[in-house]
């Protein structure tokens, strides 16, 4: 008869796991009941904090649907997805860094000739944006797939407006037979994450703001290197150094050069004040040497 008191039962659960098939798995469960005993320990977990453990994670599902996922939230908010970012982008130094995903991006966007207006009616100043994509020697990669996606001035993206079905400020284009590309699209704000829900009010009670810093996201692709999931962040932004999901990089913050009313640099002439930003992504080739060479 097994004796289950709070000091045998962990590795009596693990023990339990002892003919699962899949490897993998029996590492991974073995290990998280490991760690959440241990913690469950640690802090001494009272049965009315356990219960309302379960009752936060209840609501965090019944948040979740098709346009809503709260358990990415939470994990972004807990610093899980930045963690699991950094682990499984290693790669040289002088390469672009990767960063979190975000909940977002929409596969299939529209696809731009560069000079279009991503924007595509989107609320904001208008910004052009341009870059080049490159290897890390410096050789430009042609027909890269760059898709580019952003919340407007007011700090939503077109997937948040119920009512709307047409993509704005969010497009694929691809880099040109030197590696650069531009694009028009708006000014990218500051914004609060979905801040309405049970992650909403976890960090108001840790005393946390749910802003993020202004900031581009792309996702960019060619054959040879691995893809490049990332953000530029605006310099200056107050929310750079508390970002609510951890995703600030030092290397990915640029400038954005304020304009008065004038030519704008594909020649178009603005009777509005506008920004530019130029950027350059450093993009890791997906050969084995490249990899055995990876030093941070
Ligand atoms: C975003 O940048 O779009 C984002 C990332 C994580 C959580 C919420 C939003
Ligand atoms: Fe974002």
């Amino acid at each position: 008869m097994l004796d289950v008191d709070e000091n045998t039962l962990t590795e009596i659960v693990v023990a339990r796991h002892a003919d699962a098939d899949n490897p993998r798995l029996k590492q991974i469960m073995t290990s998280l009941v490991r760690h959440l005993h241990g913690f469950a320990r640690e802090v001494g977990l009272t049965e009315d904090e356990w219960f309302e453990g379960i009752r936060f994670l209840t609501e965090v599902g019944e948040m979740t649907d098709d346009k809503r996922q709260e358990f990415i939230l939470l994990s972004d908010t807990l610093g899980l997805s930045m963690l699991v970012t950094a682990m499984n982008n290693r790669k040289p130094r002088g390469c672009t860094e990767s960063t979190v995903f975000g909940p977002f991006f929409v596969e299939h966007a529209p696809e731009y000739q560069c000079g279009d207006d991503v924007a595509h009616g989107a609320k904001g100043e208008p910004c052009f944006v341009s870059g080049r994509v490159t290897a890390l020697d410096g050789t430009p990669v042609a027909g890269a797939l760059i898709d580019v996606w952003q919340a407007d001035s007011d700090g939503f993206y077109d997937v948040q407006y119920r009512d709307q079905e047409a993509a704005h400020a969010r497009g694929r284009l691809r880099s040109l037979p030197d590696g650069s590309f531009h694009f028009r699209s708006v000014r990218a704000e500051s914004y609060p994450i979905p801040y309405d829900g049970p992650v909403g009010r976890m960090l108001e009670a840790l005393g946390r703001h749910p802003w993020r810093p202004a900031h581009l996201h792309f996702m960019i692709e060619a054959p040879g290197y691995d893809r490049l999931i990332t953000h530029v962040f605006r310099s200056g932004d107050q929310y750079l150094d508390s970002d609510a999901v951890f995703g600030v990089r030092p290397s990915l913050i640029a400038n954005w050069q304020q304009h008065e009313q004038g030519i704008a640099p594909d020649g178009t002439a603005m009777d509005v004040p506008f920004s530019t930003l130029d950027f350059t992504f450093v993009l890791n080739r997906s050969d084995g040497e490249e990899r055995e060479r990876r030093s941070t």
